[in-house]
């Protein structure tokens, strides 16, 4: 909780846009928040700000937050109270720090946020970021701006480019929003709300972007929609393409060589989709698929509008069109009614489909959501033992697919330096963390390792050289009930 901040007077700054000036951004929450954040930061770039890695002395400080869970939600308030005390420290010594709140919360709370924190300086929804440099200079004034509106220009079109080297700074991989919003109503979800109805962006508009990131030298794109599977967006030949459709447009642009996209819902997958999968040797073998829980009495009242044999049966097919393919969920534990039958079920499934990772979660009830309200909410004592017994099977599940890597040679996209000297990490395509010894001058290609031994939670390995071993192609990686049982 912040102590109520009494009104200070606040120092006369110097008007414009010129000279040199430092932002922080701090994201918290899901991909799209940090591909808004760096979006956030190309648009303030051409106002002269330049991005600093900490807020100490940084001129404008943006929150750009996450209103999933309470926790989440809550993070926020207390980092703005650091801030406070960060600013007033700049003041006495004579400069001044801006204190913006973006993002999910911004758009939930609006201007409940100005009297709650009345340090903050303005407020900005997930849609209307494009018009920072004018809310920042209408903070300098009487009256706190709060932007949280549903514009009806596409903050996309008006966004610019960021400068090539800053592209290249991001790394090889890079994410890119094609799909906001969502139209499901889950009963615990508070994405609806904050991110409104489903919207897609045109194919030529992303076509554009993701030619400009493989030209700065971007290898692999994770097309980012709080929906994405459900992405419906324009063609260039006027119809209304699927994700499946885009994916085959997107997989001709070379030299790209890897594509992604999350988060997906089971009920949007559709065939052209799975046919990606089958035809896109570029469509990474690796799907994050939330099903939430494994109890048809639970995904009923939660409204995910499929059953537990339905999520399987579609897993099955997935799997028929690219063998390799490996899952991962997010799940909820202790949603109001929630009985250890129903958690069970949740358990069985996770045995039934084995995960190579998984997000999980105990419920949190959320203002102006169904589920907040609903009768029999569960004790948080037995929501954090069901996370303690759902968490200990989808880690060994974790490590049971890590151990089973061991002399397999897979891809790698070298993406940073190592933990130690002459060491170099990357990503395997099923985002499994590598450690090789090997020159730097590979970050940002895709080369074949050999996996030698895993630690805790990432893979080691030898670079595979000129004569690698048969790729994953067709072996499928996906551990056995039984093979768990030996560990
Ligand atoms: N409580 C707990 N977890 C939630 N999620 C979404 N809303 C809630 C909530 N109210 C989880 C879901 C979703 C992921 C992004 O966050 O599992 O897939
Ligand atoms: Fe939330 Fe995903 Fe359900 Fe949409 S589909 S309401 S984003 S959990």
């Amino acid at each position: 909780m912040i102590p109520d901040e009494t009104k200070t007077e606040r120092p006369a700054l110097p008007q414009g846009d010129t000279g040199t000036k430092t932002v922080f951004i701090k994201s918290y929450g899901c991909q799209m928040n940090v591909y808004d954040s760096q979006r956030m930061a190309d648009t303030l770039a051409p106002a002269g700000y330049v991005e600093t890695s900490s807020p100490e002395g940084a001129d404008l400080v943006i929150l750009n937050t996450c209103h999933i869970r309470e926790k989440a939600a809550e993070k926020v308030y207390s980092e703005i109270g650091r801030l406070r005390v960060a600013r007033d420290e700049r003041r006495r010594a004579g400069g001044d720090m801006q204190i913006a709140v973006a993002g999910c919360v911004a758009q939930a709370e609006g201007a409940e946020i100005l009297r709650r924190a009345p340090a903050v300086d303005l407020v900005v929804g997930p849609q209307t970021y494009h018009r920072l440099p004018d809310l920042i200079a209408k903070a300098r004034g009487a009256k706190k701006p709060v932007d949280t509106d549903f514009p009806v220009e596409d903050k996309f079109q008006v966004l610019p480019a960021p400068r090539r080297e800053k592209t290249l700074a991001r790394g090889p991989s890079a994410f890119v929003t094609v799909q906001e919003g969502c139209d499901k109503f889950c009963t615990f979800c508070v994405v609806p709300y904050t991110r409104g109805a489903e919207t897609s962006r045109p194919v030529a508009s992303i076509v554009a972007e993701v030619e400009r990131l493989a030209e700065a030298g971007v290898r692999e794109i994770s097309l980012l929609g709080q929906n994405v599977n459900a992405y419906h967006g324009e063609g260039p030949d006027g119809r209304i393409w699927t994700l499946g459709e885009l994916l085959h447009r997107l997989a001709r642009i070379e030299p790209v060589t890897r594509l992604r996209y999350t988060t997906s819902h089971p009920r949007d997958m559709d065939d052209s989709l799975i046919e990606a999968h089958r035809d896109l040797p570029a469509l990474m073998p690796y799907l994050h698929l939330p099903v939430q829980s494994g109890s048809d009495r639970i995904l009923d009242v939660m409204n995910r509008k499929h059953t537990s044999a339905e999520y399987l049966r579609l897993i099955e097919t997935i799997r028929h069109a690219r063998p390799d393919m490996a899952f991962s969920s997010d799940f909820i534990v202790g949603f109001p009614g929630e009985t250890d039958a129903d958690f069970e079920a949740t358990l069985r499934l996770i045995e039934d489909v084995s995960y190579v990772s998984a997000y999980s979660f105990k419920y949190s009830p959320r203002p102006g959501t169904p589920g907040a309200g609903m009768a029999d909410q569960v004790d948080e004592a037995v929501k954090a033992e069901r996370l303690a017994r759902l968490q200990a099977l989808t880690e060994g599940q974790q490590k049971a697919f890590n151990q089973a890597s061991i002399a397999r040679t897979m891809d790698v996209l070298f993406d940073r330096k190592g933990k130690h000297p002459g060491q170099i990490a990357g990503r395997s395509p099923y985002l499994q963390a590598v450690q090789v010894d090997a020159d730097e001058s590979l970050i940002g290609t895709v080369a074949p390792v050999e996996i030698t031994t895993t630690g805790a939670w990432s893979l080691h390995g030898i670079l595979a050289g000129s004569s690698p071993k048969p790729r994953l192609t067709g072996w499928n990686p996906i551990p056995t009930r039984e093979s768990l049982l030996e560990l």
